[in-house]
């Protein structure tokens, strides 16, 4: 911890000179940032919320502590934390998700509107590690199941075949394993440690899929009805082969979500110093 913060502050120290040389070259008159004002802490002593059960920094089994806040938190996130701005999970729904492979038999470029899933809210944590020093915390999920629909408009090829389709689609997913990887990052914001998601790395797993598309570009036509029928033969292949895009679109998605609570939650309030 201390020396994350030496680190943190090093590096503003050292952020602050590159501003200053650059601004010399341009001949702008400088500022004298000094690093003491911008790191000095000034946390008030804040009320914790029902919904978060803290940690210490120092537990000896902080990873279950954790385990223990993130099953706390489920309840309230199945119904959403307004003051957080987090809408409920359960469903979950999400606006747009764009998802673009470029490579291997499935190049498509697949755009998916108002995405509503049921399901999210019954994950289970299977394991939790934390490393609070370097803000790394790995989590392992399962889902048992999860029905998603909404809207899609994809174009692109299929085993070379090409594909141009939008409609409405419906999918199962059960047994889902997922794996996120969080690199957190500590920022100061008025005086008031936060942190940050800098990086969220989401793996998943899927025991069954079912799937089912309905076209509404090429109607009834034959050629329409063809291709419908191919993608939903094919759903799980493709669906594989889309996984590390999907994986990212997803993480993209879920670390704006978490960050916007994050940047409304001191780190004080959840992580205890002692
Ligand atoms: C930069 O500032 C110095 C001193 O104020 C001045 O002599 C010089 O002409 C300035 N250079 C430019 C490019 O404005
Ligand atoms: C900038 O701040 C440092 C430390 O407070 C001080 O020693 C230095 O003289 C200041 N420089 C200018 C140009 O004000
Ligand atoms: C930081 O400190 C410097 C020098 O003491 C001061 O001029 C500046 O206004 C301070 N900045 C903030 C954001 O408090
Ligand atoms: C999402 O669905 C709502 C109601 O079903 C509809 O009004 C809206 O236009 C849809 N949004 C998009 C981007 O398709
Ligand atoms: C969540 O799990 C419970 C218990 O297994 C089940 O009754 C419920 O239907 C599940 N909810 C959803 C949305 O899948
Ligand atoms: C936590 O991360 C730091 C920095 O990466 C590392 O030096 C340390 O060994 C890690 N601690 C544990 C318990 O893995």
């Amino acid at each position: 911890m201390i020396f994350t913060r030496v680190a943190f502050i090093l590096f503003l120290g050292l952020y602050s000179n590159i501003l200053l040389v650059s601004c010399k070259d341009q001949n702008v008159t400088e500022v004298n940032v000094t690093e003491a004002n911008v790191t000095e802490l000034n946390e008030p002593d804040f009320a914790t919320p029902e919904y978060i059960l803290p940690c210490s920094r120092k537990d000896p089994k902080i990873d279950s502590c954790f385990l223990g806040t993130l099953n706390h938190i489920q309840p309230y996130l199945v119904k959403g934390i307004p003051e957080l701005e987090l809408p409920s999970i359960e469903p979950l729904v999400i606006p747009e998700l764009k998802i673009e492979n470029g490579q291997g038999p499935v190049r498509i470029r697949a755009f998916f509107t108002n995405i509503t899933a049921i399901g999210p809210g019954n994950y289970s944590i299977n394991k939790v590690r934390v490393n609070i020093s370097s803000y790394r915390i790995d989590l392992h999920l399962s889902l048992p199941k999860i029905e998603v629909n909404g809207d899609y408009d994809i174009n692109g090829n299929v085993l070379l075949f090409p594909i141009q389709s939008h409609g409405n689609f419906w999918a199962l997913f059960g047994d889902v394993e997922a794996i996120a990887r969080i690199q957190g990052v500590e920022e100061v914001r008025d005086g008031i440690r936060y942190m940050r998601i800098a990086r969220l790395l989401i793996d998943f797993s899927l025991g069954r899929v079912r799937f089912r598309i309905m076209d509404h570009l090429n109607g009834n036509n034959v050629i329409g009805q063809a291709m419908n029928q191919f993608l939903n033969q094919n759903a799980k292949e493709i669906i594989e082969e889309m996984r590390p895009a999907a994986s990212a679109s997803i993480a993209k998605h879920f670390k704006e979500f978490l960050n916007t609570a994050f940047s409304k939650l001191p780190m004080k309030i959840w992580m205890h110093d002692t």
